[in-house]
């Protein structure tokens, strides 16, 4: 057990990194355009929060760490993928990510959608090959799980909203069902993925993760939003201001600044709360959710 966040955060983003490093196929590997553009979209770079929020679910439910690695790795590769298609010209034409040319400018855009689509099944294809729970129903469970968090009922359908309000003033619960979805699926999934590595948490305790989940998916986004208004592009990594230029409406937009940071803390307080009754199990977890309301990128 590592004491210190840091420490922890270090070793489980370096565990990641090893991991995915060795599930892409090799930059030498035909088609090699291809193989080089999914490992560029992949290594190097991101806050791996998911995983993050993986490996700390895993810890709540004592759960193996090579099973936990798998779903955190699958989640965060179906991540990357929604990234390298969000840049595109025909969602929100970004140049820039993760401190470097987005994958259609260092490459092309068919390669950047072909890169997506197979980061995609890359994903699927290491959650179904070892075991990650003692129950083969539960693992089948999980990978259904994924694909309904990633799909048109969860991150795909929350893009196609957030295309569809480009111009748009959204309600409050509309902002919510769009970030809900676009983010916070993936996100509740990182969680409940890991989680169900372990020993089995009962009903009411996997109600309570889940709603923790909800809560920090949503304050994720708009921490997103925030950070897109308020930092600078050297330190996101990303170009700033994008929201605006793109005249999307995010919860700085309907909200203004003061207000969507006050959210962001009440949902860091409610994710908190959903903990209760965990005890010292979720220590980590109340890190993570720390980290994620206070970034600066
Ligand atoms: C950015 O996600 C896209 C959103 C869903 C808001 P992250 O902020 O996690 O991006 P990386 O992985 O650290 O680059
Ligand atoms: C992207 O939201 C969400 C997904 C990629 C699914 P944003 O469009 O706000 O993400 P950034 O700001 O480009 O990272
Ligand atoms: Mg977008
Ligand atoms: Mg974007
Ligand atoms: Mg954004």
């Amino acid at each position: 057990m590592i004491a210190d966040f840091q420490n922890w955060t270090n070793h489980s983003q370096a565990r990641i990194e090893t991991f995915l490093e060795s599930r892409l196929p090799g930059a030498d590997c035909v088609p090699v355009r291809l193989h080089k553009a999914m490992r560029y979209a992949v290594l190097g770079g991101g806050k791996r929060v998911r995983p993050l929020l993986s490996f700390a679910a895993g810890e709540l439910a004592s759960a193996d760490i090579e099973r936990v690695t798998v779903v955190a790795a699958a989640v965060e590769l179906i991540h990357a993928y929604s990234l390298v298609h969000d840049d595109l010209p025909c969602m929100d034409d970004d140049v820039l990510r993760r401190g470097k040319s987005t994958c259609h400018i260092e490459f092309d855009e068919a390669t950047a959608l072909l890169t997506g689509d197979s980061l995609q099944t890359l994903a699927f294809e290491i959650l179904a090959e070892k075991c990650l729970s003692d129950d083969p129903r539960t693992q089948l469970d999980m990978v259904a799980q994924l694909a309904l968090a990633s799909g048109s009922r969860g991150m795909a359908g929350g893009q196609a909203f957030d295309l569809d309000s480009v111009g748009k003033t959204l309600s409050l619960p509309e902002l919510e069902f769009m970030h809900i979805h676009k983010t916070g699926a993936l996100i509740r999934a990182a969680v409940m993925l890991g989680a169900r590595c372990g020993s089995q948490l009962n009903e009411e305790q996997l109600t309570r993760l889940d709603h923790f989940a909800k809560c920090v998916g949503l304050a994720f986004q708009v921490v997103d939003d925030l950070l897109d208004a308020e930092a600078t592009t050297a330190t996101l990594g990303k170009t700033a201001g994008k929201d605006a230029e793109n005249n999307k409406p995010t919860y700085v937009s309907i909200l203004g600044i003061i207000q969507a940071r006050e959210l962001a803390e009440k949902l860091q307080h409610d994710a908190y709360e959903a903990l209760d009754g965990f005890g010292e199990a979720a220590m980590r977890l109340r890190q993570v959710t720390d980290f994620i309301i206070k970034r600066k990128f």
